[in-house]
């Protein structure tokens, strides 16, 4: 394996390490139990994923299968274009959008053993879909359709969390800018990897936005979820998707949800394939603790920032797992 991907021996995964307490699983929940009588236990299992584990599965999510399918399909058919191909949507080291390849970067980091593809649905002033690949012929109408769905999703999930928190449904969507928020896509691909006990597909991280919904590849694991102190392995089910909470709900709730950080290992035998769409706040909107959630005994854990600055912010810090996160906190 190149150098450059080659971790020193602390930050590896530890992959072989056995789990003497068997098993463990990221919460599953069915998004149809929120219909009828038994809404009030799913508000209360999504309530309680949120706060101690930051990640759940959902099924019953009303996106149809036909559409996961033919999104996974037009994902795989654009990474395995020759690599001159993809190219042609190389993204600038500026921009994070297009292609973005482990083969061509900036020299002496550590590289993850990923590529991906960046793409903006909204606000509709960054969605540019001749930046989107024009191969496979059905990727541009497949994906738009996709972010529709997810849209719709996330839009359920911000009216769960706002009533789950106490606060009026509508609460978190304000917060995030009503309909003036953000949307982006990253499409991961993980080539097999030779050794992937010395490097990691993604490194670990907290996701800077609000909610992440990821499709994970439906063949292959990778995802690994940090839950007391120990890196859990998520196990998806056939097409569920993978919800975790990122950081600025972290701070709306002012620390009651929990945007908990993840990794991706990578795997000897297989490549790998997963879409992490992120729904994030409006980009110049000024996100503080709820008040409602804030009082004496509760002092806002976070100081007030919009979310381009945050992200400005982490950029220039590099990946550093969820230390930004404790750099806003408040000192009082
Ligand atoms: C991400 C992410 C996980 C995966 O893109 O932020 O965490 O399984 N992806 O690819
Ligand atoms: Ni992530």
């Amino acid at each position: 394996m190149p150098p450059r991907y080659v971790r020193p021996e602390n930050e590896r995964p530890e992959i072989n390490h056995l789990d003497n307490d068997g098993p463990i699983h990221i919460p599953v929940i069915d998004l149809g139990g929120l219909e009828g009588q038994d809404r009030q236990e799913t508000l209360r299992k999504i309530s309680d994923a949120c706060k101690n584990w930051g990640f759940f599965q959902v099924l019953n999510h009303g996106v149809p299968v036909n559409l996961i399918r033919r999104t996974r399909e037009v994902g795989r058919q654009f990474f395995s274009l020759p690599l001159e191909e993809k190219q042609v949507y190389a993204n600038s080291p500026k921009t994070y959008e297009g292609y973005g390849s482990r083969l061509g970067i900036e020299k002496g980091a550590i590289l993850d053993w990923g590529d991906y593809f960046f793409q903006h649905f909204l606000p509709l002033n960054l969605k540019d879909v001749n930046k989107w690949p024009a191969k496979p012929t059905a990727y541009r109408e497949t994906m738009d359709e996709y972010s529709q769905q997810i849209n719709k999703l996330c839009r359920l999930l911000m009216g769960v969390f706002s009533t789950n928190l106490g606060l009026e449904e509508g609460y978190l969507q304000e917060a995030f800018g009503g309909e003036d928020i953000g949307q982006c896509l990253r499409t991961n691909y993980y080539p097999k990897c030779p050794q992937p006990h010395m490097t990691f597909g993604l490194s670990p991280h907290s996701d800077p936005g609000g909610i992440t919904v990821l499709l994970p590849d439906e063949a292959v694991q990778g995802l690994q979820v940090l839950k007391d102190g120990r890196w859990v392995t998520v196990d998806p089910l056939p097409n569920a998707f993978i919800v975790n909470i990122g950081d600025q709900l972290q701070i709306l709730s002012n620390g009651i949800y929990k945007s908990v950080e993840h990794r991706v290992v990578g795997n000897s035998q297989r490549d790998r394939l997963s879409f992490a769409m992120f729904y994030n706040p409006n980009g110049d909107k000024v996100l503080s603790p709820a008040k409602q959630l804030v009082d004496e005994d509760s002092p806002p854990l976070y100081a007030p920032m919009t979310f381009n600055e945050y992200r400005l912010f982490i950029r220039k810090r590099g990946p550093l797992g969820k230390s930004q996160m404790k750099s806003i906190t408040k000192t009082n």
